[in-house]
């Protein structure tokens, strides 16, 4: 497969095709291991991702790319394969999260800044080898607007430590995922969601042009425009894929690689059929797929429950959800589908 940025992007996200989110650090993992009653150590979470990484069906149809922890890029499977290897088996490509997190932002009681950037051209080199073509970047913007959260300043060093980490990618042979992650937590309407996205994304292609990123060789990974879980409404498909394609044709550049959109607490049905509603009102400027952690895996994660004997059952369940997300991607989901399994 092609070398250059512009190339792995595209493949990326390729027709109906989308990527795994399967990066959660090792708390977040433990913390949906404990939903599951399966302790968290570092085989329990081998043979979770394994299974995943063997479902054959899921991997080689419809999963382009999986977004990797440090741990499991370096993990091998039971039988001693590399799971990198098991991965590009199925035609997949092999991605790293590469920030440390968000910590509180000083002096902004609320706000968050995502650190990670001391180092990073020296473990950007070192994933390279170990064969990863991308890399993820999560900045997290709450909302609380009668706390001033978010303000100017977290919008916009998240947006500069974006900017940066994104150049140092390109110039270690890794395309960027550029993840401005409004989050769907607060009691917000769709409206504010869309007016703070807006600022999100307007500062964040500024940073961009200004660490002369190539964005042909970037993909965006946003939120959808929603109203936030905390406000007790859930706002339709078409209203959400109405304003998020707008906000989208208003600050996204036409050039970048493709988008591909985090679930961020919605149901798993629900991140399909809001991905298939963007999809159906185009054909739009980029492809819009998905990258989901939580609505991918949810049911997968449920049906193993940490059993052997559940991983065919586990797979099957992985299979239904990226099928669906796949037709989502294409703007062909129905929902009658989902009761069909
Ligand atoms: P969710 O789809 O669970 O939001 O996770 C995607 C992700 O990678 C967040 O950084």
């Amino acid at each position: 497969m092609s070398e250059r940025l512009e190339d792995i992007a595209a493949a990326m996200v390729a027709d109906g095709k989308g990527l795994l989110a399967a990066d959660e650090s090792s708390g977040t993992i433990k913390k949906r291991f404990d939903v599951i009653g399966v302790e968290s150590t570092a085989d329990s979470r081998r043979d979770y991702r394994e299974m995943m990484f063997r479902a054959k069906e899921a991997m080689t149809r419809y999963i382009s790319g999986v977004i990797l922890y440090d741990e499991t890029i370096r993990q091998k499977a039971a039988d001693g394969t590399p799971l990198v290897d098991i991965i590009k088996a199925t035609g997949a490509i092999p991605g790293i999260k590469v920030d440390a997190g968000a910590k509180p932002l000083a002096g902004y009681p609320g706000d968050t800044i995502t650190e990670g950037l001391d180092g990073l051209r020296e473990r950007l080199a070192d994933y390279y080898k170990l064969g990863a073509r991308f890399a993820k970047w999560r900045a997290v913007i709450d909302i609380d607007v009668a706390k001033g959260v978010p303000s100017a300043t977290s919008i916009g060093s998240n947006a500069h430590a974006l900017a940066r980490y994104a150049a140092l990618c390109q110039v270690a042979g890794i395309v960027p995922i550029v993840e401005p992650e409004v989050l769907m937590d607060g009691a917000h309407d769709i409206g504010t969601c869309y007016e703070i996205s807006k600022a999100t994304l307007t500062r964040l292609y500024t940073e961009l042009y200004a660490a002369r990123v190539v964005l042909e060789g970037t993909i965006l990974k946003p939120n959808m425009v929603l109203a936030g879980k905390k406000s007790g409404k859930v706002s339709s498909p078409e209203e959400v894929a109405e304003k998020t394609i707008k906000l989208f044709r208003e600050t996204v550049p036409a050039a970048i690689g493709g988008i591909a959109f985090l679930s961020g607490g919605q149901s798993d049905e629900e991140a399909t059929a809001n991905l298939n509603a963007i999809n159906a009102i185009g054909p739009h400027p980029w492809k819009l797929t998905f990258s989901y952690g939580r609505a991918l895996q949810a049911a997968p994660q449920k049906a193993w429950s940490g059993k052997a004997a559940n991983v065919a059952a586990a797979q099957a369940a992985f299979a239904h959800r990226a099928h669906m997300n796949h037709l989502a991607a294409l703007g062909k989901w129905q929902p009658e589908l989902e009761q069909a399994a």
